[in-house]
C-alpha cells in the first residue's frame, strides 16, 4: 500500500535531493530573487548577498557585514597596505567606520539624503566614491548590499551613499533638469554632496568616481555626462546610456519603458549629443568608463550595453569594434571584457540577468585605487 509514510518521505527526500543536485561554482549566482538554481557554492566559498537579484559565491570565509552603528575602529587585514596621514580636517567631525547622514552640503533642490562612509584610516587627499543604488534600494541597502565601505577600510577611501528622494527610489535620469549641468533635481544634489567632499574634507577632486547598479547606473552615466567636471570615472552595473531616459516636460523620475526594452536605438553621434546636451560648451577631460551588463537582462535590456557603448566610444573618439575581447581569469566563465581604449571597457555576462553582481574589486583597480 501506497501509504502516508511514503508520500511523507518523498515530501522530506524531494527538496533534499534538490539541494544535492549542484553546488554553484566560484563566482556563481547562489541566490536572489527569483533564483532556482543551487544556493550552496563549492567548498571554499560563501554565499554572499551582493542584493535582493543575487547572490554569488565568493571564495573565503564567513564576512560579517559592514557595521551599522558606531564601532571601534577596524584592523586592516594583515598584508595590506596601511593608509598614513591623519583625517583631513573637515573630515574629522565625521565618525568612522558607520554609515552617517550629512546635511547642508550645497543645492539639493529634490532634498536627495546623502550619507557618508569614512573607514578608520582616512588616506591623504583620499579618493571619494559615490555609489548610487538600485530601484527600490536606498543608500543603506546599497551600504551593507555591496563592498565599498568594507575595502575602504583597506584603501582609505572615502564614499558617499546617496538615497533616492522618489516613491519607489529609482532615480530621475528622464528630466531635462536631471540631465543638464547644473540644471536641478537629483544629479544635481548628487553633484553638490561631491563637490562639499572635495572643497572640505580634502578629497583629490582627480579621484572622484561614480558606480552605480540599475537605476544607479543610469544615474552614473548621467553624473558622468552632466558632472564630467567633477567625475573622472564611472562604472555602469547594468544600465542605459546617458540621456536614454530622456522624457523632458514629463514629471521628473519617469519610467522610459522604449529605453528601458532596448528600443531606443541612435548612431553613436546622436548618443554623444547626448553627452554634449547635458553640458553644453564643455571642453575639458571625459571620466573614463567601464560597463556591465548582461545577456539575459529583461528589465533594461542588453540592447542598452551596445547603444552604451556606442556613445562612449564616440565621445572618446574610439573605433566602434573592440581592440581586444578577451575572457578574464577572475571573472565567470561567459564573461568577455571589450576593450576599445585606455578610458573605455565594457564587460557582457553571458546569461546573466538584472543585475551583474559587483566586482568590487576589480572597480578599484580600474579606478587606480587598488
Ligand atoms: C533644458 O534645460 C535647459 C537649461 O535649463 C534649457 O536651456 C533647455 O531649453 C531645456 N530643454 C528642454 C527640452 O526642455
Ligand atoms: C565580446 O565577445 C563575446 C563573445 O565571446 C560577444 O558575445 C560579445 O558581444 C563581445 N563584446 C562586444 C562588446 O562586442
Ligand atoms: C579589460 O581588459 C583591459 C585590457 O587588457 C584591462 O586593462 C582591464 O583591466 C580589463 N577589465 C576587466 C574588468 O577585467
Amino acid at each position: 500500500m501506497f501509504g502516508f509514510k511514503n508520500v511523507l518521505s518523498l515530501a522530506v527526500v524531494l527538496p533534499m535531493a534538490r539541494l544535492a543536485v549542484g553546488q554553484a561554482a566560484e563566482w556563481g549566482q547562489c541566490g536572489g530573487i527569483g533564483w532556482t538554481g543551487a544556493t550552496t557554492c563549492v567548498s571554499g566559498n560563501v554565499c554572499t548577498k551582493l542584493n535582493d537579484y543575487y547572490s554569488q559565491c565568493q571564495p573565503g570565509s564567513v564576512t560579517s557585514p559592514p557595521p551599522t552603528s558606531t564601532v571601534p575602529a577596524t584592523t586592516p587585514p594583515p598584508g595590506t597596505t596601511t593608509p598614513t596621514g591623519s583625517a583631513p580636517p573637515g573630515l574629522s567631525s565625521i565618525p568612522a567606520s558607520t554609515l552617517h547622514q550629512i546635511t547642508g552640503f550645497g543645492t539639493n533642490p529634490n532634498n536627495v539624503a546623502v550619507y557618508v562612509y569614512k573607514p578608520a584610516r582616512v588616506a591623504a587627499n583620499p579618493p571619494l566614491i559615490v555609489a548610487s543604488h538600485y530601484c527600490g534600494g536606498s543608500a543603506q541597502a546599497y551600504y551593507t548590499g555591496s563592498k565599498f565601505a568594507q575595502l575602504s577600510e583597506t584603501y582609505g577611501y572615502v564614499v558617499l551613499y546617496p538615497s533616492s528622494p522618489h516613491s519607489g527610489s529609482c532615480w530621475d535620469v528622464s528630466s531635462n533638469e536631471t540631465l543638464t549641468h547644473n540644471g536641478g533635481s537629483d544629479s544635481l544634489g548628487i553633484a553638490s554632496a561631491a563637490r562639499y567632499a572635495i572643497a572640505n574634507w580634502g578629497v583629490d577632486a582627480n579621484r572622484v568616481f561614480a558606480v552605480g547598479t540599475s537605476s544607479g547606473a543610469m544615474m552614473t552615466n548621467v553624473l558622468a555626462a552632466a558632472y564630467p567636471d567633477i567625475f573622472k570615472a564611472g562604472i555602469v552595473d547594468s544600465g542605459v546610456p546617458a540621456g536614454c531616459f530622456s522624457l523632458p516636460g514629463q514629471p521628473e523620475d519617469s519610467w522610459n519603458s522604449q529605453c528601458s526594452q532596448g528600443q531606443l536605438v541612435l548612431t553613436g553621434q546622436q548618443w554623444a549629443q547626448r553627452v554634449y546636451d547635458a553640458y553644453p560648451g564643455y571642453t575639458g577631460a571625459r571620466p573614463k568608463m567601464q560597463v556591465w551588463h548582461g545577456t539575459a537582462d529583461t528589465t533594461l535590456y542588453p540592447q542598452n550595453f551596445y547603444e552604451t557603448i556606442k556613445q562612449w566610444t564616440t565621445v572618446f573618439g574610439y573605433p566602434s569594434t573592440p581592440i581586444s575581447n578577451v575572457s578574464e581569469p577572475y571573472l565567470p566563465s561567459g564573461y568577455s571584457n571589450a576593450t576599445y581604449g585606455p578610458n573605455f571597457q565594457a564587460i557582457l555576462a553571458q546569461g546573466v540577468g538584472h543585475t551583474v553582481p559587483l566586482f568590487e574589486q576589480q572597480y578599484l583597480q580600474f579606478l587606480g585605487i587598488a
